[in-house]
């Protein structure tokens, strides 16, 4: 994605966001707007294991990038009461990254691995008899005077993040007693996450500005608050200030969101699949090449959103365009053109 200018709508934190994002993030399951099915389930998993003085289950969200993955894990620490350490598959390159934090923990707290589905082979493998029974091997010497040392490790949790389940291994993921999927968020939630945020921020927004900010959103949170703050400018230059829908409209337009949310990429990847392969069935990693881009990227952050909205659908011969994706790029389906 590097590549493109940076896209209003994408849904990775552009880099000065983070610091923003941890200002908007909500501190509690109530405060968590949506997803409601999963925070019910999670609300009765915590009054569990608190009233048994035990540590949460260990808990696996996917969802791709802006839905909160982050967020629920630190609320998670929050609502049980305890601490909340953070890293990332990447960071943990040696078993001894592992241990470092490992021996640090306190009882039940939370240790959150965010992108769980990069940990390398030998920190993953050490880390299932933690997960199972609380017990860390530590290797010593090498060759035939190899052998190991068993360390107890407090009872803890462990909350682990991916943008996609199928990535992780199956004796990893396995060992989740919850796995927790989140899906896009809709129209009327992400209102609601924008007006929550535009107070948190002093940004005036009127109900139908936050709504055309929401249904632009493509279902992420992440992507409402920044077109809120984009927009606010707009109103303040342009306007009196306050986001109202004539003005949202425009400064979306402006900022090139169309109407469904679909960015520059989403439509490059859509029109390449309508006009070059007629609308498909084809392979990703075709498609991918001919628009130059990495076929994870497109896996990860394009097609979900894409197949949420119905412009597209996976089938076991590829990538299938919907009538809805000609619709919208306003060329006739294939079918159209011998009616
Ligand atoms: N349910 C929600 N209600 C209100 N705000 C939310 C919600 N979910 C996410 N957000 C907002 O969206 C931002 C992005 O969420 P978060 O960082 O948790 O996403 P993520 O799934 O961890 O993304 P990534 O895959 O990039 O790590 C948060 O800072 C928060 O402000
Ligand atoms: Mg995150």
């Amino acid at each position: 994605m590097g590549k493109e200018k940076e896209s209003p709508v994408a849904p990775q934190p552009l880099p000065e966001e983070d610091r923003l994002d941890r200002a908007l993030r909500p501190g509690s399951l109530d405060e968590f707007i949506g997803q409601e099915s999963l925070k019910k389930n999670l609300r009765i998993f915590i009054q569990a294991a608190r009233q048994r003085r035990e540590p949460l289950d260990h808990s696996l969200f996917y969802a791709p990038p802006g839905l909160g993955k982050t967020t629920l894990a630190s609320i998670l620490a929050r609502e049980m009461g305890v601490n909340l350490r953070t890293t990332s598959g990447p960071i943990l390159e040696r078993v001894g990254d592992l241990a470092a934090i490992l021996t640090d923990l306190g009882k039940n707290d939370v240790l959150f691995i965010d992108e769980i589905h990069r940990l390398n082979r030998v920190v993953e493998e050490s880390l299932y008899p933690v997960m199972e029974d609380f017990t860390f091997y530590i290797a010593t010497g090498k060759g035939p005077m190899a052998s190991s040392v068993k360390l107890a490790i407090p009872p803890f949790t462990l909350v682990g993040a991916t943008t996609r389940a199928g990535l992780l291994t199956g004796p990893l993921r396995d060992r989740f007693g919850i796995v927790g999927h989140l899906v896009f968020y809709n129209e009327e939630e992400l209102s609601r996450i924008v007006l929550r945020s535009a107070s948190l921020l002093s940004i005036r927004t009127d109900p139908e500005g936050a709504r055309e900010i929401a249904r632009r959103s493509r279902g992420t949170p992440r992507i409402a608050n920044r077109l809120l703050r984009r927009i606010r400018d707009f109103a303040e230059v342009k306007g009196t200030g306050v986001i109202t829908h004539p003005v949202a409209k425009a400064a979306l337009e402006a900022l090139e969101v169309d109407a469904f949310g679909l960015d520059h990429l989403d439509r490059k990847f859509l029109r390449s699949l309508v006009e070059r392969f007629s609308g498909g069935p084809v392979g990703i990693d075709t498609l991918a090449v001919s628009i130059s881009e990495e076929a994870e990227t497109l896996i990860e952050v394009v097609e979900p959103f894409l197949i949420q909205a119905g412009f597209l659908q996976h089938t076991p011969r590829g990538r299938l365009a919907t009538r809805q994706a000609f619709e919208h790029l306003k060329l006739p389906p294939p079918g159209d053109l011998f009616a």
